[in-house]
């Protein structure tokens, strides 16, 4: 039989199924915990940080990302405290750093209030989050992606630099992938973020906390956008 637990987050209670992770939990609930890699239906990884949050137990608070923690019977979970903004907006940062082209990172950034970033700029094109290598591998049991190297030197690549047999040519590694947003045609002034998206900026401003079905949530397919296309085929 199904068993619920209950957690809170930000003072909200929330009930779910046990096993759900504490990100799609606050997600389902409304309560918007920003993310990156996490996709429903694939392994979370854990591998941005962008969805960390602390869990407070006998007084002492825990910093962890959201999509690899399972909600356990009366979790208590800050997803906005000032320390959780704080290092949420160091990662975007690094993130931005990392890809400061990229309309998805922007549009990230400009939702946790970043709008410069403090790091040495990369501008690479892709930033680790292996939603490429899941839905490759989980959703299409293709295996034609992989991450190969170590640290710096880490990134995704076909076998050999070449596509192989097994690949469906589904195109699922480039739909899901958040460098392939199409670039929003506003002014851009990298290294800063050019917070002209009324739709990100002010939305961040009014509603810090809460899903508010942004753009930014449709563009790199956030969970509740995912799970509203679902029922929208039911
Ligand atoms: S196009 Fe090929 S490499 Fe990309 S997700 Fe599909 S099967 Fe994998
Ligand atoms: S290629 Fe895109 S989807 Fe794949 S790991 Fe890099 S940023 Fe993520
Ligand atoms: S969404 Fe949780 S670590 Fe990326």
């Amino acid at each position: 039989m199904l068993k619920m637990v209950t957690i809170t987050v930000d003072g909200a209670t929330i009930r779910v199924p046990e096993g759900t992770s504490v990100l799609d939990a606050a997600l389902e609930a409304g309560i918007c915990i920003p993310n990156l890699c996490h996709m429903p239906g694939v392994t979370p990884i854990g591998a941005c940080r962008v969805c960390i949050v602390e869990v407070v137990k006998d007084g002492r608070a825990k910093m962890t990302a959201s999509c690899t923690l399972d909600a356990k019977e009366g979790m208590v979970v800050r997803a906005h405290s000032d320390a959780v903004l704080r290092a949420r907006r160091n990662i975007v940062e690094l993130l931005l750093a990392e890809a400061p082209n990229s309309r998805a990172i922007q549009d990230l950034a400009a939702r946790v209030g970043v709008t410069k970033s403090r790091y040495p700029m990369r501008n690479n094109d892709c930033v680790l989050c292996g939603r490429c290598v899941r839905v490759c591998d989980e959703v299409w049991q293709s295996k034609s992606l992989g991450f190969v190297g170590r640290g710096i030197n880490r990134r995704v690549a076909l076998p050999f630099n070449t596509r192989p047999e097994s690949c469906k040519h589904c195109n699922s590694c480039i739909d899901v992938c958040p460098m392939t947003i199409t670039p929003c045609p506003g002014p851009m002034k990298v290294p800063d973020v050019c917070g002209l998206c009324a739709s990100q900026t002010s939305m961040a401003d009014k509603f810090p906390d809460t899903c508010v079905w942004c753009e930014l949530g449709r563009g790199f397919q956030c969970a509740r956008w995912q799970v509203k296309g679902l029922l929208a085929k039911a």
